[in-house]
């Protein structure tokens, strides 16, 4: 990227058009641009997570009682075991440098969980662990895209994916879904949008952001259509496996045998055991994918934290009982906040099967006669921004606009927080779309 000396594209102020999203969140950090940056950072946007959260802080600054659905992280405390045993490994002077896949006693964890929860056999040689699995899926995509390689994932999509993608090269090929079809492919969509040149096919269930999660049934059958492209490399995310709502968690690694071999599957410790600061993410897949990802990530981060990993060695080891208090809790949640945003004329609420998401769509709203006025007073185009910026600035309600998820009639939910925060905030919402009519 070039902010202040690119010879093509000027706009009249002298930036690159590409450039108006980093000159943006430059302008907010109150940063002026004169160095010359990498043209890599043309590709991809500043976080609009991050975006949303810093207007919600300022107006918080401003003495403003914001409701904040913006975090897409756990509310409780992490769990006083865990702790312990991070704090004992401080204690004991496990402070340095460890192997960089992760330490061996973590390994056996991750190899344990595997095989009670997916049945899955992996070899020590087969797991890594990361600095949360936004750093595994980086690794990844690092160690199998060349330039121009396709990758093919369902929208709406997790955040990073696109950028992680087109940072390491690849083009996304993406494959819509919608509020009619649950969020979900069928295996038509599969053999219509991969081919022979696909590299990666992406699967996320249950989802981020809609909540969308695949039953037993459903994944054996994108399974058998993922098979018929015997040279796809397979990711599954599977971060939020613990969170599902009355629907039987199944991977395609787990489905398929022959889709083993050429799966890696993803997964961390910040949702299940609300641990996102600590930053631990793991995967496991083929000996020679996973032995790419230690390479890159040695010339990166090396180990994740070490007293971390003491941490989640008694998070994956121990009783799981605190992990089902939380799930329990989440779906108490989810009921609540579905009941009460339910009903709404121009919304349509998807009740969701997992993680702790909701993804309303809002086409009908356009059709309000208080929407023209609204798309005024905001100054946006695009309707979820349009819907989520008018929210925050009116209302002081911090949703993600359904945009930066490749879903452009739609805003994010995250309902991880209190009963009092989800009927306060859902409440300003209900009054927010009703004034529109
Ligand atoms: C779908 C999905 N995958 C991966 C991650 C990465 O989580 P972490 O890096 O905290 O392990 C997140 C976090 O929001 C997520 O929502």
């Amino acid at each position: 990227m070039c902010i202040c000396s690119t010879p093509k594209g000027r706009t009249p102020r002298g930036v690159d058009a590409h450039d108006v999203h980093l000159l943006d969140a430059l302008s907010r950090l109150s940063i002026r641009p004169h160095m010359q940056l990498a043209s890599r950072l043309e590709l991809i946007e500043p976080s609009p997570t991050l975006a949303i959260s810093a207007r919600a802080a300022e107006l918080k600054a401003q003495g403003k009682d914001i409701v904040g659905f913006g975090a897409g992280e756990p509310d409780f405390d992490t769990p006083p075991h865990i702790k312990a045993a991070a704090i004992e490994a401080l204690n004991q002077g496990f402070t340095k440098y460890t192997a960089v896949s992760g330490i061996p006693e973590l390994k056996q964890a991750i190899i344990a969980k595997f095989k009670r929860d997916n049945q899955l056999d992996y070899k020590a040689n087969q797991i890594i662990i990361s600095t949360g699995g936004k750093q595994v899926l980086y690794n990844f995509f690092l160690s199998v895209l060349n330039n121009g390689d396709e990758v093919v994932c369902p929208a709406p999509y997790w955040v990073s994916y696109k950028d992680i993608v087109l940072l390491a090269g690849g083009q996304m090929k993406l494959i819509h879904t919608t509020f009619e079809s649950g969020f979900k492919l069928t295996p038509a969509d599969i053999e219509k949008n991969v081919s022979a040149k696909t590299k990666v096919f992406i699967l996320n269930s249950p989802s981020n952001p809609t909540g969308a999660a695949y039953t037993p049934d459903e994944i054996r059958a994108l399974a058998a259509a993922l098979e018929k492209f015997p040279d796809l490399i397979v990711v599954t995310d599977d971060i939020y496996e613990k969170l599902t709502y009355g629907v039987e968690f199944l991977n395609v690694a787990t489905a398929s045998e022959k889709l083993r071999p050429r799966t890696v599957v993803v997964n961390g410790l910040s949702k299940a055991y609300s641990m996102t600061g600590w930053r631990l993410g793991y995967a496991g897949g083929p000996a020679e994918i996973i032995a790419a990802m230690d390479m890159i990530q040695g010339q990166s981060t090396s180990n994740p934290t070490s007293f971390s990993q003491k941490g989640a060695v008694a998070a994956l080891n121990a009783e799981q009982q605190c992990v089902e208090d939380m799930r329990r809790v989440f779906e108490k949640r989810r009921d609540l906040a579905f009941g009460l945003l339910s009903g709404l004329k121009g919304l349509s609420v998807f009740k969701p099967q997992g993680a702790f998401y909701l993804f309303p769509d809002i086409a009908g709203l356009k059709a309000a006669p208080g929407w023209a006025d609204l798309a005024k007073r905001t100054g946006e185009t695009d309707n979820g921004k349009i819907f989520s910026k008018g929210l925050l600035d009116e209302k002081l309600v911090a949703v993600v606009p359904g945009s930066a998820f490749g879903y452009e009639n739609g805003f994010r939910i995250s309902y991880a927080t209190s009963d009092a925060q989800i009927e306060k905030g859902l409440g300003r919402i209900r009054e927010f779309v009703q004034a529109l009519w």
